[in-house]
């Protein structure tokens, strides 16, 4: 690996925001998944603290139809801040304001239901010719440091692009992109193959991808070489699987909790551990859940 230390800085964000969500349905018939609430905050807007927190100076959303409340929720909303002004509701216009100061976006849209492969080749012309992040704002994940920061580190270090991992069971394997390669360092594999959602009796590993990439533009080249598989999309993981093979791609086991908000209890277990850790509701929450164990087991559930 490449230990040269001079890297170009990492300041773009992409983050696919057009999926349909349709393993939240029927929630998400008319309402983004990524405005669906951790506590009383829009699942994106923890994505993108993740990114500001991490350095990054611009996000770039792809997004798709019915989108639009993503790109307002980080714009300011003039009439909304006059109300609260006139109001003295200052505590309030302060969380609101701060919201639209966080960071700057762009909006790409994703015209066609091509891919994840096909979202990140959108902001080709606006990430341009620099190494960037991708987040999938399906995971979110809590650590300190945030994986982006992980992700950030590692190419620091080796100067070439990495992927998040994470090992799960033979069951789940069909839900990941999942890696095969050897393993350097602890937590670090040079990545050597890569599959999308394997079946579970011929998987290569238990490894699997989360949605935290950190990527070379080469990969836009890769990514707009792509046929789409057989599903009709253009898969990211194609595109990572000539980057490892032409020229190299570092796997790492980050550490953080992870959530799966896209899916329904992925969705719940979020909210209930991001509930736990706030001073304001922590403790009556886990008095809460003491009392629903303690009646569950004196049913003999
Ligand atoms: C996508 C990627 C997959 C990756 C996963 C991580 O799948 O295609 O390789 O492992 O995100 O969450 P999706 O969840 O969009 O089906």
């Amino acid at each position: 690996m490449d230990l040269d230390r001079r890297r170009k800085p990492i300041r773009k964000a992409v983050i696919p925001v057009a999926g349909l969500g349709t393993r939240l349905l029927p929630i998400t018939k008319s309402v983004p998944k990524e405005l669906l609430p951790v506590v009383d905050v829009p699942a994106i807007q923890v994505v993108v603290e993740e990114c500001v927190n991490a350095g990054i100076e611009e996000v770039i959303f792809i997004t798709g139809r019915g989108k639009g409340g993503v790109e307002d929720h980080f714009d300011y909303n003039y009439e909304l801040e006059q109300i609260l002004q006139q109001r003295g509701k200052f505590e309030e216009l302060e969380r609101v304001r701060s919201i639209s100061s966080l960071i700057r976006t762009i909006a790409v849209r994703q015209k066609k239901p091509l891919g994840l492969g096909h979202a990140v080749l959108c902001a080709r012309d606006v990430v341009d010719n620099e190494p960037f992040v991708v987040l999938l704002p399906d995971d979110l994940i809590s650590s300190e440091p945030s994986v982006t920061k992980q992700l950030i580190e590692v190419y620091e270090k080796y100067g070439q692009g990495v992927v998040s991992l994470m090992p799960v069971s033979d069951r789940e394997v069909s839900r990941y992109g999942i890696v095969t390669g050897e393993n350097w360092a602890p937590g670090l594999h040079r990545v050597r193959t890569i599959v999308e959602k394997p079946d579970p009796e011929i998987t290569p590993s238990r490894l699997a991808v989360i949605g935290r990439y950190l990527l070379p533009p080469t990969i836009f080249d890769y990514l707009e070489g792509l046929e789409p598989d057989h599903t009709g999309e253009i898969q990211l993981t194609d595109g990572l699987a000539r980057l490892a093979r032409e020229r190299a791609l570092v796997g790492y086991e980050f550490s953080g909790r992870r959530h799966d908000i896209g899916d329904k209890l992925g969705f719940v277990t979020a909210n209930v551990s991001y509930a736990l850790r706030r001073p304001d509701m922590g403790p009556l929450l886990l008095e809460y859940l003491r009392r629903k164990v303690a009646e569950a087991d004196a049913d003999g559930q």
